[in-house]
């Protein structure tokens, strides 16, 4: 099996169950043109995490790492009306194509999006009385894992699902000599949620058109 057939079963996955979409297939295009980098989360990802927050009945719902919004929509589109999506991102650049998207997609009201460096907006929502949230995206600045970590589990309550982007890394998440950060980051992850108390998680691997990663989940007890 190669990424072609995991692309190829992605696009039947997509065919077969999900309606088509032009505020998505909107977003992936304006991200192109403005060259964006391609790492937003595939579209069977991006609706599992959509089902995860309807599962769990999310109101609230905090993002860290907007990039250009497709993983975004997603999540706002699974919050009921009256429902907020709070979403971090530090590039301006970024967070401008993402407004447009979301604007786009219809959910411009439902959306707060914050420009800067992730852990300053997450102070500043703590200092504002922000949260609990009942489900949190990390899926930013791999090394930061750890620190973003810490921070969902001061804006959630138990019972806020938490879940953490790209910690398989083609496998590498099992190299230990410390040469990419990102693995490090991933490894964090691990290690956060296998050590505290206050959170019980796994992971699940995924291939597709994204390549072979995973995401780790866990729920606040
Ligand atoms: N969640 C998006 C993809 C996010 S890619 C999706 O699936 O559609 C990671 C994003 O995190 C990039 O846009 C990057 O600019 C942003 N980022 C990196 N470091 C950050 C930081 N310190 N604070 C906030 N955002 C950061
Ligand atoms: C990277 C970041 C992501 O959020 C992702 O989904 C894939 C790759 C990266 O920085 O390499
Ligand atoms: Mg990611």
């Amino acid at each position: 099996m190669s990424r072609k057939s995991w692309s190829a079963v992605d696009d039947y996955i997509v065919g077969s169950l999900f309606e088509p979409d032009a505020a998505l297939d909107a977003a992936l295009a304006a991200n192109r043109r403005e060259g964006l980098p391609e790492i937003d989360v595939s579209a069977a990802q991006g609706k599992l995490l959509h089902l995860l927050a309807r599962i769990g009945g999310a109101k609230t719902v905090l993002e860290i790492g907007t990039l250009g919004g497709y993983s975004t929509i997603w999540l706002a589109r699974a919050v009921s009306a009256g429902g907020k999506v709070v979403t971090l991102e530090l590039e301006p650049r970024h967070a401008a194509v993402a407004r447009s998207n979301i604007e786009r997609a219809g959910l411009g009201d439902r959306v707060d999006l914050r420009v800067g460096p992730a852990l300053a907006s997450l102070s500043a929502l703590q200092a504002e009385g922000a949260g609990p949230f009942d489900f949190i995206f990390i899926d930013a600045d791999k090394p930061n894992n750890p620190n973003y970590l810490e921070w969902a589990m001061k804006l959630s309550r138990p019972g806020t699902v938490i879940v953490c982007d790209n910690v398989i890394r083609d496998g590498a998440v099992l190299h230990t000599d410390g040469r990419d950060a990102n693995v490090e980051g991933a490894r964090a992850a691990f290690s956060f949620i296998g050590k505290d108390e206050r959170l019980d998680g796994t992971a699940i691997q995924t291939v597709g058109a994204k390549g072979y990663d995973g995401f780790a989940i866990a729920v606040v007890k």
